[in-house]
């Protein structure tokens, strides 16, 4: 799906005021985010910004990144104090590089692997968790285009240490999570 029918289907979405995430705030992430110290932390697709908050409650300085105004206007409303900026993920006005904390959380772009990896400065750490293959087994009309592979997020970071690691497939949800420190060198 392009970015722009991403933007308009997230837009509608968030334009109904009963919509919420089911997946923020994330247990998982609160507690990778405890784990850090406080930096510099960039959350892409922060969608109404409750995962983006419970990072700045553990110190960190959050910027938030979303396509969608409307999510981003609902998040300003919930969360005035952070750093929110609207922007295509697929073509970020960020250099990467420099950030201690990089957060990705139920949004799948495997083109922005390379920029992820990018992102984290060398000794940073990344969480990423979305879908995995097991979903689309769980629910069939949900796209497998959505879904990560078994093993497949691992993969891509195989060379970060792993602080933690999760991939599951409950009766209610089936994901990976990763979090994961970039080498130092
Ligand atoms: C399933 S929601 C996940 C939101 C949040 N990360 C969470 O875990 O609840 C997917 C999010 O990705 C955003 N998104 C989709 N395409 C995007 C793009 N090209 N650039 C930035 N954000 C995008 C949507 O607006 C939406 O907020």
């Amino acid at each position: 799906m392009s970015s722009a029918a991403d933007q308009a289907r997230w837009n509608r979405k968030y334009g109904d005021p009963a919509f919420r995430s089911g997946h923020a705030p994330n247990p998982r992430l609160a507690a990778a985010a405890r784990a850090l110290p406080p930096g510099r932390a960039l959350e892409l697709a922060c969608g109404l910004g409750d995962n983006a908050a419970l990072v700045a409650a553990a110190g960190h300085r959050v910027v938030g990144v979303d396509v969608s105004e409307v999510g981003l206007a609902r998040a300003r409303a919930a969360h005035p104090e952070l750093l929110l900026i609207q922007a295509d993920a697929l073509r970020l006005p960020l250099a990467p590089g420099g950030w201690d904390f990089v957060i990705c959380t139920y949004y799948l772009e495997r083109a922005l692997f390379p920029w992820l990896r990018a992102a984290v400065r060398p000794g940073g750490a990344l969480f990423f968790e979305t879908f995995t293959e097991a979903e689309h087994r769980r629910r069939p009309d949900f796209p497998v285009g959505f879904c990560l592979g078994t093993g497949e997020l691992r993969a891509a970071f195989a060379d970060w240490e792993l602080l933690a690691w999760a991939e599951e497939a409950d009766p209610a949800l089936a994901y990976a999570s990763l979090f994961a420190r970039r080498p130092r060198k």
